[in-house]
């Protein structure tokens, strides 16, 4: 049987039944998380509850547990659920009121839902690196609240994919912003570049990994935008996100990378992730 959370109660995934005028469903008046399950332990749970905080902070909505109260629920899911690899995703959104656009008083509640998804690792992309397609990024400016308003994602995502790619590189004008759903990085000269984390893209967890296992490992890294010329003719380009990891990127537009192949610094960085994924089988709960 398949459990789900539902403001903080479990019940079978048939019986959980949400208003029609949730303002979730009715506006996308809320906020989400994604977290990747390994070894049936949630990775890097605490950054996931401090972005999920400060999108609820950007937006004005109560939180309505503490990072101790989501782990011990998430933890509860995962375990009835028995899951071992794939992701659990939780939104809240502004709660069910008649519809209108101004906040309802504050009797309204949060509705909370979270539910577990089991998937394969993406091990052949991972291998052989995926294909991309530059869309123009005509999302809102506040990218950075991980909002359920997606339309400005999910467009682009299914351009992408109309034409065999597996994600679409945004820009805004000639600046590479991030991906559909995940960020972009390039390397040129050994030096690895994304967007620097403002308004313009969301902070992917996976990303700021990657940039601490970067430091970590003297590979420089620089938060910096750069051009859809410049991906064009950098050595490396790969992306990063919690469900698909770190791919390589090998083909933008019809045109190859580099050679065409997977490049070492983002082989490099698959390995130190890998690391980490690792070290979190071994971490024993108490
Ligand atoms: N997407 N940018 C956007 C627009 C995203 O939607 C995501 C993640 C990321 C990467 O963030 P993270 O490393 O924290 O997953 C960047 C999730 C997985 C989703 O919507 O399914």
């Amino acid at each position: 049987m398949e459990w789900v959370l539902l403001n903080g109660e479990f019940f079978p995934r048939k019986e959980a039944k949400v208003d029609i005028e949730d303002r979730g469903y009715q506006f996308g008046d809320g906020i989400y998380e994604v977290i990747r399950v390994y070894h049936g332990k949630m990775f890097a749970v605490d950054q996931h509850l401090s972005r999920l905080q400060s999108s609820a902070e950007k937006i004005f909505l109560q939180n309505p547990y503490t990072n101790d109260e989501w782990k011990a629920l998430l933890e509860e899911l995962i375990d009835k659920n028995e899951l071992d690899g794939g992701s659990v995703y939780l939104q809240l959104t502004r709660g069910a009121s008649p519809r209108a656009h101004a906040f309802p008083d504050s009797s309204v509640l949060p509705v909370v839902v979270a539910y577990t998804k089991s998937f394969e690792r993406p091990d052949k992309e991972r291998k052989y690196g995926v294909k991309a397609l530059f869309v123009e990024d005509i999302r809102w400016l506040r990218c950075d609240i991980k909002s359920l308003n997606l339309l400005g994602n999910l467009l682009a995502k299914q351009k992408a994919a109309s034409e065999g790619c597996y994600e679409a590189v945004l820009h805004r004008g000639e600046t590479v912003t991030e991906g559909a759903s995940s960020n972009i990085f390039i390397v040129k000269n050994g030096v690895v570049q994304t967007h620097p984390a403002n308004n313009l893209i969301l902070n992917g967890i996976t990303r700021q990994v990657v940039i601490s296992l970067c430091q970590a490992n003297s590979i420089q890294v620089d938060e910096k935008p750069f051009t859809k010329q410049e991906l064009l003719q950098a050595d490396e380009v790969f992306l990063t996100s919690t469900t698909s990891e770190v791919l390589p990127v090998v083909e933008v537009n019809e045109k190859p990378v580099a050679d065409g192949k997977p490049g070492a610094v983002t082989l490099k960085i698959q390995e130190l992730l890998e690391k980490e994924i690792e070290a979190l089988s071994k971490i024993t709960e108490g």
